[in-house]
C-alpha cells in the first residue's frame, strides 16, 4: 500500500513505494525504535539513483517501511505520478499495491485540476493516469476489489471525481468497451464536476437542504464544466459528453438540457448510473452514506425516472460480480 501515515516531521512511506533505476529527488529514511525512542537514519539522499543494490540493501535489511520529511510529500506524489506506468506494469507489485498508487496520486492530481481548472497540464496529467488505470484494470483481473478496497467515500468533489472514474472504468471493461473508448469515458468521468470548481464552497458544503436559488446554481456545473473543457485539443467529444449530460434524466426530468431517452449518449446514461451510485455510497455533507444494497434499493425506486433500464440491470449484475469477488479473490 502507498498510503501515506505521517507523524510530525516524517511521512511513512511502502517499502514498494519506489521503483529500481529511477532517480529520487527527496531524502529517504529508516527507522529504528531504540529504548521506546524513534530515530530516522538517511538511507538515501535526495538526487540518488535508486539502483538495484540499494533496493536489496532495504529487502536484506527487511525494511518494511520507508520515511520521508513531511516536507517533501508534494516530492513524492510527483515522483509517484512520474513512475505511475512502472509502477503499473511491475510484475512483483500485488494488485493492491497498484490500486494504492493510482489512488494516491488521483488524490493529488484531482485537487489540482479542481484549484488550476483551466491548466492544459493538469488536463493532461489527468489523462494520463486514466491510461494508467486501464493498463491496471485490463491487466489483472482482481483490479474490481483492490480499487475498490482503496476508494474513500467522503464526497469530497475531488474524492467523488475518482471514485465515479473508476467504478466507471470497471463498469466500461465490463461493458466490453474498447480501450480507446474507456479512455474517453474515465478521463470524462474524472473531470465531469470540474464545473463545481466555479461554484461557492458555501454552496458545495452546504449541510441540509438547498434553496432553489442554490439549487439553480448548482444545476450550472455541467455547462460551466463544458465551457472550460471544450477548447482543449486533448479533450474528446465523448468525455465532454459525460460532462455536460451526467444530470440529465432519462425521462427528461434532469439537466442542463432536459433531454431523455436516446438523445442521451450511453455515456450519459453510464455517467449518470455511476454518479448517483457513488454520491449515495458516500457520506455527503447533507446525508450519511447508505449500504450498497440500500443504494441498489433506491436506485431500483428511481429507475425509470433517471436510470436507461437495460444498462442498470447490467450495472446490478456488475455490482454482483463485484461482491461475489471480493469475497472470493485475494488481493
Ligand atoms: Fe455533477
Ligand atoms: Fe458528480
Amino acid at each position: 500500500m502507498t498510503a501515506l501515515s505521517s507523524t510530525n516531521e516524517y511521512t511513512a512511506i511502502s517499502k514498494d513505494a519506489l521503483v529500481e533505476d529511477t532517480k529520487i529527488d527527496f531524502d529517504v529514511f529508516l527507522k529504528n525504535d531504540l529504548s521506546g525512542r524513534s530515530r530516522y537514519i538517511l538511507f538515501c539522499r535526495g538526487n540518488q539513483e535508486f539502483s538495484a543494490d540499494r533496493k536489496g540493501e532495504l529487502l536484506n535489511r527487511n525494511a518494511h517501511r520507508l520515511y520521508i520529511s513531511t516536507k517533501d510529500t508534494g516530492k513524492y506524489l510527483k515522483y509517484q505520478e512520474k513512475n505511475l506506468r512502472q509502477i503499473v506494469e511491475d510484475y512483483s507489485k500485488s494488485s493492491l499495491q497498484k490500486s494504492g498508487a493510482l489512488y494516491q496520486v488521483a488524490k493529488n492530481l484531482a485537487q489540482d485540476v479542481m484549484d488550476d481548472p483551466k491548466s492544459g497540464e493538469n488536463i493532461e496529467r489527468a489523462s494520463a493516469w486514466v491510461d494508467n488505470t486501464i493498463t491496471h484494470i485490463l491487466q489483472n483481473e482482481n483490479t474490481f476489489s483492490s480499487l475498490f478496497e482503496v476508494a474513500s467515500h467522503d464526497y469530497r468533489t475531488t474524492t467523488h471525481s475518482i471514485n465515479v472514474s473508476v467504478i466507471g472504468l470497471l463498469f466500461g471493461k465490463y461493458l466490453s468497451l474498447k480501450p480507446n473508448e474507456l479512455e474517453c469515458l474515465g478521463t470524462g468521468l474524472l473531470l465531469h464536476d470540474i464545473g463545481k470548481s466555479t461554484l461557492s464552497q458555501d454552496i458545495l458544503n452546504k449541510q441540509g437542504d438547498l434553496t432553489s436559488e442554490e439549487f439553480h446554481e448548482i444545476k450550472k456545473h455541467p455547462k460551466a464544466g463544458l465551457d472550460i473543457l471544450e477548447h482543449n485539443d486533448r479533450i474528446d467529444g465523448l468525455s465532454l459528453k459525460v460532462v455536460i449530460q451526467h444530470h440529465e434524466n432519462n425521462d427528461g426530468t434532469g439537466y442542463p438540457y432536459g433531454i431523455g431517452g436516446s438523445d442521451i449518449h450511453l455515456f450519459g446514461h453510464i455517467s449518470r448510473l455511476v454518479d448517483a451510485y457513488d454520491a449515495m455510497t458516500s457520506d455527503r455533507p447533507y446525508a450519511a452514506a447508505m449500504r450498497p444494497f440500500a443504494t441498489l434499493a433506491e436506485i431500483k425506486k428511481e429507475n425509470k425516472i433517471c436510470f436507461n433500464e437495460e444498462l442498470l440491470k447490467e450495472f446490478i449484475c456488475f455490482l454482483g460480480l463485484k461482491n461475489q469477488r471480493s469475497k472470493s479473490m485475494p488481493t
